[in-house]
């Protein structure tokens, strides 16, 4: 087999980042792709970063056994954990991580009141406090841990009151009052947006780093020759390290239309 021919493999900490292989998919139709959760790890926000790295290694190696031509690694948490140690490591092969999109948010809402809504371990790490650096003279940014929100996720609940109650004691009326933008740094929680959006109120901007990250992605294998030449659509394989289906069946719920391998 060719090596553009080989899939790109996505991994997350569970079944969030299907919500960034959507956009890859938008974008880059013809890819086969390979989309990882490790559901049985999750949460990946409430470990040490040294198991979140160990954990993230391992997923990498076995994606590049599968024969995988790059990996995403499509979770905040995971990113600024692993991504640096991890390009380092295999320094010829590309690795793309995922990063708050802060910038838009910022740039967009000069002035104004923008949220960060991501696990207490991105937040916390590096990378953030870098990227905070870079463009709090633009905006007033707050930084929101949300533990215990990706798991609504996990368990394929996208609304509904307890979800709601849950966001509402997550943003208490000081944090949402004259909020312009929230930027959901993890990649669970793109689908439910429109919940968030509700609950903070008035025109909000939502932003999420998917397409970003998917130009990113097109990007590296532009360069390096490795997007497929053959304009058919590709394929999407599911694995999940949960045994039981049920998340399978979910992730093939939030996948967009596609011919799915489970
Ligand atoms: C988590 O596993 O705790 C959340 C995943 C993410 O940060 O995207």
């Amino acid at each position: 087999m060719e090596k553009y021919d080989k899939p790109v493999a996505f991994l997350d900490s569970g079944v969030g980042g299907i919500s960034v292989l959507n956009e890859a998919i938008r974008m880059m139709p013809y890819e086969n792709y390979i989309y990882f959760g490790d559901s049985k790890n999750a949460p990946y926000g409430i470990r040490t970063t040294e198991e979140v790295r160990q954990l993230t290694e391992k997923n990498v190696k076995f994606l590049i056994e599968q024969g995988a031509k790059a990996v995403v690694i499509a979770c905040n948490t995971a990113t600024s954990a692993a991504a640096e140690y991890l390009r380092n490591k295999y320094k010829d092969f590309p690795i793309i991580g995922v990063e708050p999109a802060l910038k838009p948010a910022a740039l967009n809402h000069e002035g104004g009141k923008v949220l960060v809504m991501a696990t207490p371990m991105t937040l916390a790490e590096r990378k953030f406090q870098n990227l905070m650096k870079k463009y709090e003279e633009y905006a007033t940014i707050i930084p929101v841990p949300c533990g215990g929100l990706m798991e609504f996720v996990e368990d394929g609940i996208l609304s509904g009151d307890p979800l709601e109650n849950f966001l509402l004691q997550l943003l208490p009326p000081n944090l949402r009052n004259n909020t312009e933008a929230v930027v959901l740094g993890c990649t669970h929680y793109p689908f439910i947006k429109e919940i968030i959006a509700k609950v903070i109120g008035g025109n909000v901007a939502i932003y999420d780093g998917g397409m970003g990250t998917a130009r990113q992605l097109q990007r590296k294998l532009q360069r390096e020759k490795l997007l497929r030449r053959i304009e058919e659509p590709g394929e999407v394989r599911m694995m999940n390290t949960l045994e039981k289906g049920e998340r399978l069946k979910l992730s093939e719920t939030l996948l967009i239309s596609r011919p799915v391998n489970l």
